[in-house]
């Protein structure tokens, strides 16, 4: 039997793979700051009560308990912004490993994100350090890359398209991945146990905004003009170079129109 603890188990990502092991009956926990399981965590997550576990990763509170009886731990627990001088994220992973040589643990999953080595961007640098920690440490791992999600995606459209006309930068490309392929790659690597190394995951189809922000206006039945805004900037650029992306590692999974219609029903005509 192996049991899993899902740090970050009320989030996006971490809603689904709690849904994906529940429906796979695989032993797991959900640790979350929030000391019990309320009512909007039910509309995401189909977990029971009975397997919330109160951890706080930055105080440590709760989180020795939380590792009782466990196997895997995944790491989907994550935040912007600094605590002293210190990244949020690597509070966060510090603590943890810290705590795991403690516990039987047997292998530690962190959810990274693809390209944070080569785009200019706070979070990512976040991100690249908690790798470093993670690989540096003593606790047997294995590092998943992925793609932004469609949710992320969607929220970025929503704002740049926020005012009476669209403000598009010219070029950028994404590989959108649904957040359940991420959630079924997770539980893969919860069976597949510890391989000691990062692992990159996209989405079915790299895309340029321009692209994404049409279908996104099409399904939200949305009709504006676009004005295209110059990409500026290391952190653009390296956007619209594509190193957010992995075109070799595109599983094929939901796509970005598959996702809208989830989300908004039939497109207009
Ligand atoms: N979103 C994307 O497009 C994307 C793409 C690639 C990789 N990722 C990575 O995937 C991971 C999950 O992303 P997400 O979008 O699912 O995140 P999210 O929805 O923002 O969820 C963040 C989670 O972190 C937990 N958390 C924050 N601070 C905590 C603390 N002090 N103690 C315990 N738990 C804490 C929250 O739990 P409580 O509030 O319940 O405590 C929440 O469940 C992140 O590492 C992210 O970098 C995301």
């Amino acid at each position: 039997m192996n049991t899993v603890l899902i740090l970050g188990g009320t989030g996006v990502l971490g809603s689904a793979v709690s849904n994906w092991l529940q429906n796979n009956q695989v032993d797991y926990r959900i640790g979350s700051r929030h000391p019990v399981k309320t009512e909007s965590y039910s509309m995401v997550n189909q977990s029971s009560a009975s397997t919330w576990t109160h951890v706080d990763l930055v105080s440590g509170e709760g989180l020795a308990e939380s590792l009782v009886g466990v196997d895997t731990v995944l790491h989907l627990a994550s935040g912007p912004g600094k605590i002293g001088r210190e990244s949020f994220e690597s509070v966060l992973t510090r603590n943890i490993l810290n705590a795991i040589p403690k516990s039987d643990v047997k292998h530690l999953i962190y959810c990274s994100i693809v390209g944070i080595d080569k785009i200019p961007y706070s979070y990512y640098r976040a991100k690249l350090d908690s790798e470093a920690l993670i690989r540096s440490s003593q606790v047997r791992y294995t590092i998943l890359r992925a793609t932004q999600f469609h949710n992320l995606i969607d929220y970025f459209i929503n704002k740049l398209m926020q005012f009476p006309i669209g403000f598009l930068p010219e070029k950028l490309l994404a590989q959108p991945i649904h957040v359940d392929a991420v959630a079924q790659k997770l539980y893969e690597l919860v069976l597949a146990g510890n391989q000691n190394t990062i692992l990159n995951l996209g989405g079915p189809q790299v895309l340029d905004f321009h692209t994404l922000a049409h279908s996104w206006m099409t399904y939200r039945h949305i009709s504006k003009p676009v004005l295209p805004i110059p990409s500026l900037g290391a952190l653009m650029s390296a956007i619209a170079k594509g190193y957010n992306t992995c075109p070799e590692r595109a599983v094929g999974s939901k796509t970005w129109d598959d996702y809208l219609e989830e989300m908004y029903g039939k497109p207009s005509a």
